[in-house]
């Protein structure tokens, strides 16, 4: 078993499950820095009352994970003020958008070429050129880790009920780069582990038009499946690279 430590980079952190992991990252001991990014990281308000007791163990920076540029001057701020990492999360996410009338699908008449974009550009490319910058700052001697938020409803065995194309199929493209990532990792950087990890349905922005049907004891509180998820990645090491884990612990079929 590793325990976490070092250098970590949450990127979608301003709310939900990544705003929660920053809470319980900057509660580890051997923590010594933790990155927060998204779009709003340095306007929001609850990253910035985390930062009034955090210090500069919190390093709030903006980033939109579908602009290649921002991710390439983040990894270049990282490179120069910290110089290693440890643990990469992918966080960030979209289901849903009022402001662009992004919505899951439920018929293939639905589809939008716009938000079929969107859903790829924030699921599955993010997180990929988030390996592509990082990969330098995680490649040393110390065990480092790079797990994808990713979703149940983007396993295609695992596929009954159909629907939400856009978002199961950016999520299932995201779990095939994972894997992808996880094969080179092995042979190039033999001290990083690669995870995808299904949270379960959490009470977040992302989930709360979908939350009706869901029993109570079946939506989670971001706190609870942060605390989760981060026990899952300390608790993994090289060898479970390529791993899809549920909160639970049980593996997701891809
Ligand atoms: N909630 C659930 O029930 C559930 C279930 C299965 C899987 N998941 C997955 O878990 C992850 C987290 O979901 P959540 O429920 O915590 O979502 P959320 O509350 O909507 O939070 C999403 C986060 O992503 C950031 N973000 C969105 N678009 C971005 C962009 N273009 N660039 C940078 N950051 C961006 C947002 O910050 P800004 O808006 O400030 O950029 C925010 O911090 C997602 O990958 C989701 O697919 C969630």
């Amino acid at each position: 078993m590793t325990s976490l430590f070092g250098n970590i980079l949450v990127q979608g952190a301003s709310r939900g499950i990544g705003l929660a992991m920053v809470e319980e990252l900057l509660a580890e001991q051997q923590v010594d820095t933790v990155i927060a990014t998204a779009r709003s990281a340095t306007t929001s308000e609850s990253l910035q009352s985390l930062r009034q007791s955090a210090g500069e163990r919190l390093l709030c920076l903006d980033m939109d994970i579908t602009r290649e540029h921002d991710i390439q001057n983040t990894a270049k701020t990282l490179k120069n003020d910290i110089k290693r990492l440890h643990g990469v999360i992918n966080v960030a996410g979209i289901l849903h958008d009022a402001s662009t009338g992004m919505s899951p699908e439920k018929r293939v008449e639905d589809l939008d070429p716009a938000h079929l974009d969107t859903a790829f550009r924030v699921n599955c490319q993010g997180p990929m050129l988030v390996a592509k910058h990082c990969f330098a700052l995680l490649r040393h001697d110390q065990p480092a880790f790079f797990a994808s938020l990713s979703a149940r409803v983007g396993s295609i065995s695992d596929n009954h009920l159909g629907g939400w194309y856009s978002y199961r199929a950016s999520k299932a493209a995201q779990n095939q780069f994972t894997r992808t990532f996880a094969v080179e990792a092995r042979r190039r950087a033999r001290n990083l582990r690669v995870l995808a990890l299904h949270p379960g349905t959490t009470d977040t922005r992302l989930s709360s038009p979908f939350q009706r049907n869901v029993p109570a004891e079946k939506l989670f509180s971001a706190d609870f499946v942060a605390r989760r998820l981060l026990n899952i990645v300390r608790d993994t090491s090289v060898e479970d690279s390529g791993r899809f884990l549920d909160w639970d612990n049980q593996e997701v079929p891809w």
